[in-house]
């Protein structure tokens, strides 16, 4: 599901830029036990592409693909990453154009909280991830979609939402295996954490 107006100011600014340079990718690089350096990473849900920075900039990627559903989010992250060793396109979550078991990591800041068949993205990034791989991921909870400023001021699907335990729990069954504890921000409303493909 694509964002709203509101949503997209939300997340295309410059606090948010920030946020995600500074305290997201040291909570990323923790998780990681590291970085990831020469490693090809794929963002999924890419927005305007901060994130394809910090993944190259602040985690040590040697490259990234990354794609997002919004045809003019691409575009804003293809002018922004000009130059930069990135693969861009218009795609979506539950169906990714990648072969199986060809990147070494995969990088979720937000955005499965958005897709309506979350479980069938997490089997996509399942089967993407080479044997070993890493997924990082940042997400928001249920009960904080059911605010009534997430209510009333953004758009995303109502049923089938997932709490920290319930998103675990998915990762689990399709091989992905927490690393460490999943860490709670913001009050509850977000959760971070890392899983590996066995
Ligand atoms: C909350 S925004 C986060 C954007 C970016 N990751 C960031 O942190 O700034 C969620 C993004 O996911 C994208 N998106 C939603 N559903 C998607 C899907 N099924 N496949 C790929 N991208 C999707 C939206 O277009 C939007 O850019």
């Amino acid at each position: 599901m694509k964002l709203n107006s509101v949503e997209r100011a939300m997340m295309n600014n410059p606090l948010r830029a920030a946020h995600q340079h500074r305290r997201e990718a040291a909570w990323f690089r923790r998780l990681a036990g590291g970085d990831l350096a020469g490693q090809h990473v794929l963002e999924i849900g890419c927005g305007r592409g901060v994130g394809a920075e910090v993944i190259l900039d602040r985690l040590g990627a040697q490259q990234v693909t990354a794609f997002d559903l919004d045809d003019s989010m691409v575009e804003l992250a293809r002018k922004r990453l000009h130059g930069r060793p990135v693969s861009l396109s218009v795609g979506d979550v539950n169906a990714i154009s990648q072969p199986a078991a060809s990147v070494d990591a995969v990088v979720d800041f937000g955005i499965i909280h958005h897709v309506p068949d979350w479980q069938g993205a997490i089997g996509e990034i399942a089967r993407v991830l080479r044997p070993g791989g890493l997924l990082l991921f940042e997400e928001i909870t249920r009960h904080a979609l059911e605010w009534w400023a997430f209510r009333a001021l953004t758009d995303h699907p109502r049923e089938n939402r997932f709490e920290a335990d319930e998103f675990a729990a998915e990762l689990g069954r399709h091989g992905l295996h927490g690393t460490g504890t999943l860490e709670h921000r913001a009050g509850g409303a977000l959760f971070v954490g890392a899983a590996r493909k066995v």
